[in-house]
């Protein structure tokens, strides 16, 4: 896909706030520090429009960028990060719930895993939970340039296994570093798109 315009329209942090127009939109779960910044400017050839940092939890709203007047990506605060409290924990879950559960133009989840390790605990929850709000999910395993090319698909291999991956859901090893996975990743969201 060619991006000729991105640009971020809104950060909400509640439903009043989210765009009006309904065009598909395609959220990045995943957590804290795991790469979603990092994978919409790769998709979008952009260096930074999505704020990227070597610190987790960088992202703190619903940050609803526009591409091509065609689609929305919604980079959303990262799950997982230790140092967050009880309370912040629980403003989280609710702007989640609040998104997902009622998201009319919502077309699929991109959730993003580290691919040089097992899923963790809180990716399998996420998972679940987006499987209950019956979405259909894109996992990303990324980092992928971390990884030695002989290795590459046990890694796979073994995410989906300790994901327990759903057989209609996608699996993509990506890498934001080297671009490897994008055109995978702009062909799975795509198919979400009606022509
Ligand atoms: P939060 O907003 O804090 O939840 O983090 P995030 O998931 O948006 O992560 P972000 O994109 O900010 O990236 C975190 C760190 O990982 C940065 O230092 C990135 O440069 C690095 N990173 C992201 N993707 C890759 C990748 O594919 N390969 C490598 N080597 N590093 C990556
Ligand atoms: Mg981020």
């Amino acid at each position: 896909m060619k991006v000729n315009q991105a640009e971020i329209v809104i950060s909400a942090v509640s439903e009043k706030q989210y765009p009006q127009e309904q065009y598909p939109e395609f959220a990045l779960a995943g957590r804290s520090n795991v790469g979603k910044s990092s994978l919409i400017n790769k998709l979008i050839n952009r260096k930074n429009l999505a704020r990227t940092s070597s610190k987790p939890g960088k992202t703190q709203t619903l940050n609803f960028y526009l591409i091509n007047e065609s689609l929305y990506f919604v980079d959303v605060p990262g799950y997982g990060y230790a140092q967050v409290s009880k309370k912040e924990r629980a403003k989280w879950g609710g702007m989640m719930e609040e998104y997902f559960k009622n998201r009319e133009p919502l077309r699929a989840v991109i959730l993003i895993t580290d691919l040089r390790h097992e899923p963790t605990t809180d990716d399998v929850q996420m998972y679940d939970y987006l499987k209950f709000f019956e979405l259909p999910v894109i996992v990303i395993g990324t980092k992928l340039d971390k990884i030695p090319k002989t290795k590459k698909d046990k890694h796979i291999k073994r995410s989906k296994k300790v994901l327990e991956i759903d057989p209609d859901d996608i699996f993509i090893p990506f890498s934001a570093e080297t671009g490897e996975g994008k055109d995978a990743v702009w062909g799975a969201i795509k198919s979400f798109i009606a022509e």
